[in-house]
């Protein structure tokens, strides 16, 4: 195959400028410690029985408008599998796997995150209308992905 001396000055500067922009992204991800972006500490997913956040997952209440629900994704399902609380509360997520990536998503709001083995993923949603919120995994994870999900049931006073 015969290459124009312009088109190998332009492939190996396509190359090259990827390679540079991959150490570049690898060197500063070690250096500065990046982590996934919704990462608030880690979790020996093999033994989450043990673990002393995970070992009860569910929902508790923290102040009169919060709580805080503790969720464990895995193939295909979320424990636990529904959650209640009551019209205009926050609920504080925080949703570890105890096998492979899932991700907890709340269509039509801004929930919407990775859920990464050994990995603590948090987030926060203030419910203001009452009504069945669906959540639901966007991270293929097996044969039974689209079966995964979860129901937030926000009751009217
Ligand atoms: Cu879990 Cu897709």
């Amino acid at each position: 195959m015969h290459l124009h001396k312009y088109e190998k000055i332009w492939l190996t500067f396509g190359v090259g400028s990827l390679i540079l922009f991959l150490v570049v992204l690898g060197l500063s991800a070690f250096a500065f410690g990046h982590q996934p972006p919704s990462h608030m500490g880690k979790v020996d997913s093999q033994n989450l029985d043990q673990d002393p956040i995970f070992s009860e997952p569910g929902l508790e209440q923290i102040n009169e408008n919060t709580y805080k629900a503790t969720i464990i994704a895995q193939a295909f399902g979320y424990s636990p599998s529904r959650i209640e609380v009551p019209e205009g509360s926050t609920v504080l997520f925080q949703v570890t796997s105890s096998d492979v990536v899932h991700s907890f998503t709340i269509p039509e709001t801004n929930v919407n995150f990775m859920v990464t083995p050994g990995h603590i993923n948090m987030a926060e949603h203030t419910f203001d209308e009452a009504g069945e919120y669906l959540v639901l995994c966007n991270e293929y994870c097996g044969t039974g992905h689209h079966y995964m999900s979860m129901t937030i049931e926000v009751t009217s006073p």
